[in-house]
């Protein structure tokens, strides 16, 4: 099969794409006919994108770990899904990703995906659907009528955040650089905070954090008593009477297929900034890595 491969721990450049063994579903897994594919930012920059669950070398990889596709084999002892299955899901990063025409994943990590909801947004929803899901509800417990910060709010991650805690009956912050308010106001934000001019001076139940740094190290401060600081850059300071978490996504085939379905209806709109086919993956990358927010997704089969 043709896959999207580097042959040692570096940057995007060193990606090439490449013929690569084709993957076989083992215990537990399945094989997936990958339509679309999605990247985190900084994904290579991991440990343990090198390196499998026993810590070995495990170059050349293939990167991608967001997924959309159809099941063509099952392995011994999968179940829930069978061949001809529509699926999503964020994938093991110990494991080659879905950079390819093929990616063996394990079944758990995958839902079926509706068929009205394309490949191409399912790839784009995976890891910030999970992601914002996780710590909104998980982590932040947010409900109605509580009030949530959402930084980064036109990113990725942030902008699936904002629908998720609008949809929810909470009142929504959203901050970002100046660049990214048109989509942050997309996504349903009440009130949209421009990091290059101000910073919000306000109090909220719930502050997430999706760019790290100084705004992170701002954040505590941001937070009522008894409420919630979670950040997925980097471990959070201390919240004087309140909580502060951080978490690595997990993949939930139940949260996948909730997520799935408020696409379907309509409730949630995954935001694709970009479509690459994935030949030209290097230069996907290679954007994400120069900084351009949003989803970007690799396209191996021409149908959305
Ligand atoms: N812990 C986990 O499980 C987990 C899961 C998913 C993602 N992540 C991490 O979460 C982060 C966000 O991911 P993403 O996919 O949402 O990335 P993204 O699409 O690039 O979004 C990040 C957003 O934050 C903005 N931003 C960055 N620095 C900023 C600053 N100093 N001031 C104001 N706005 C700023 C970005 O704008 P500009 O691009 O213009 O700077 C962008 O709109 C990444 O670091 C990713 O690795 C962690």
């Amino acid at each position: 099969m043709k896959a999207v491969r580097i042959h040692q721990p570096g940057g995007p450049e060193g990606l090439v794409y490449e013929e690569a063994p084709e993957p076989y579903a083992g215990v537990g897994d399945v094989l997936v006919r990958v339509h679309a594919a999605s990247f985190t930012p900084g994904e290579l920059d991991w440990p343990v994108t090198w390196v499998d669950r026993g810590g070995r070398d495990r170059t050349p990889v293939v990167p991608a770990h967001e997924v959309s596709g159809v099941v063509t084999a099952v392995g011994y002892g999968t179940t829930g899904l069978r061949v001809g299955d529509r699926v999503y899901g964020l994938t093991d990063r110990h494991r080659d990703g879905a950079a390819a025409e093929y990616l063996s994943a394990e079944a758990r990590d995958l839902a079926v995906l509706p068929d009205t909801v394309t490949h191409v947004a399912a790839a784009a929803l995976a890891m910030p659907g999970l992601t914002a899901w996780q710590a909104l509800f998980s982590h932040g417990q947010l409900a109605a009528g509580r009030s949530v910060v959402v930084h980064g709010a036109g990113g990725g991650v942030g902008s699936v955040a904002v629908q998720l805690a609008r949809d929810t009956g909470a009142h929504v912050i959203g901050t970002d650089r100046s660049s990214q308010r048109e989509v942050a106001i997309e996504a349903g934000v009440h009130e949209f905070v421009d990091l290059d001019r101000h910073w919000f001076d306000g109090r909220a139940d719930l502050v997430f954090d999706t760019v790290g740094g100084d705004v992170l190290a701002r954040s505590a401060a941001v937070v009522r008593p008894g409420g919630t600081l979670v950040s997925i850059s980097a471990p959070p300071p201390a919240v004087s009477g309140g909580r502060a978490v951080y978490f690595i996504v997990e993949p939930d085939r139940a949260q996948l297929t909730e997520l799935a379905d408020r696409v379907r209806t309509g409730r949630l709109r995954p935001m694709v900034e970009a479509t690459y086919a994935l030949p030209d993956a290097r230069q996907a990358f290679l954007a994400k890595h120069n900084g351009v927010p949003g989803k970007i997704v690799l396209k191996a089969v021409d149908d959305d």
